[in-house]
């Protein structure tokens, strides 16, 4: 079984084309109830996935939350086998991961679930709230897509014999980000409450059908933003008005993850 949560939808194309691939089901720890695996059988399983994007050099915050959920809501002895099933843990990201695997790991430890293997892949940026980010040329996505693609197929074989290994990039001064910068980003940088809604917004509710995290209420025909926020930002980037706003988002223009799926599917 493979665990996901994708925000923009780049993980949810890596986690579906790694569950076509590894003839595994896929399960999404934000959207769906730990309570419709109330009656699975665990024993059936062959493997755990954790596959996830970065926010801020490390894994987003209520993500770790949901998969909190999700072990505790196991049984003692459901625990106890998925503990023992071979681990791997994915995540994707725009450029470089910092120490998001050590934070992984740590958080999964508590569940006494221990991945023997650890890969980021690097897709599309979807980050573009602070200066100096921005979305990726059209050429640049073509590029990573096909390393993407390259290294997925060979990290799916590893998988799939079971070895021990480590395929990540953790980027200059890794410590530093995920240890320094990570707090301060995830403490004053992600707010609901800094979107903003442009005039041109028709209210059709496609932001709020698109967060993960149902945090998005449209009231008085005008969509408003609670405190769950994980600023992964599929709300700006479904817009079909192009009217939110986030921080210094500006015109930076909007990515939806389609031409990569058609082709990291086939
Ligand atoms: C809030 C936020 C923070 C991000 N932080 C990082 C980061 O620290 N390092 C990185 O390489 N990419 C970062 N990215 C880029 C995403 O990890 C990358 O585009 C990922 O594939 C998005 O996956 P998703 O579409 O499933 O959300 C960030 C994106 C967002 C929205």
């Amino acid at each position: 079984m493979i665990l996901f949560f994708s925000g923009t939808g780049n993980t949810r194309m890596v986690a579906e084309w790694l569950a076509a691939h590894l003839d595994e089901t896929l399960y999404d720890v934000v959207r769906q109830s730990p309570a419709t695996l109330a009656t699975h059988d665990w024993t059936t399983e062959k493997r755990l996935g954790i596959v996830f994007p970065v926010y801020g050099w490390g894994p987003p915050p209520l993500f770790l939350e949901a998969l909190a959920w999700f072990f505790e809501s196991l049984h003692a002895s459901e625990r106890e086998q998925v503990g023992r099933l071979y681990c791997f843990a994915l995540c994707t990201c725009g450029d470089d991961i910092g120490h998001t695997m050590q934070v992984l790991d740590r958080h999964l430890a508590t569940f006494s679930v221990k991945p023997k293997a650890h890969v980021s892949v690097t897709l599309p940026e979807t980050y573009v709230a602070l200066p100096f980010f921005r979305l990726d040329t059209p050429k640049r996505c073509s590029e990573k897509e096909q390393v993407a693609l390259e290294k997925l197929t060979r990290v799916s074989e590893q998988i799939n014999s079971r070895q021990t290994f480590t395929d990540t990039f953790p980027g200059r001064m890794p410590w530093t980000k995920t240890y320094v910068l990570r707090p301060l980003f995830n403490k004053h940088l992600v707010k609901g409450r800094y979107f903003k809604v442009a005039d041109s917004c028709t209210a059709c509710g496609r932001c709020a059908d698109t967060c993960p995290f149902g945090n998005i209420r449209m009231t008085d025909n005008h969509p408003t933003w609670g405190d769950r926020c994980a600023g992964c930002l599929a709300c700006y980037h479904s817009c079909p008005q192009n009217a939110i706003r986030y921080l210094s988002s500006g015109h930076k223009g909007q990515y939806r993850p389609k031409s990569v799926l058609t082709r990291l599917k086939s």
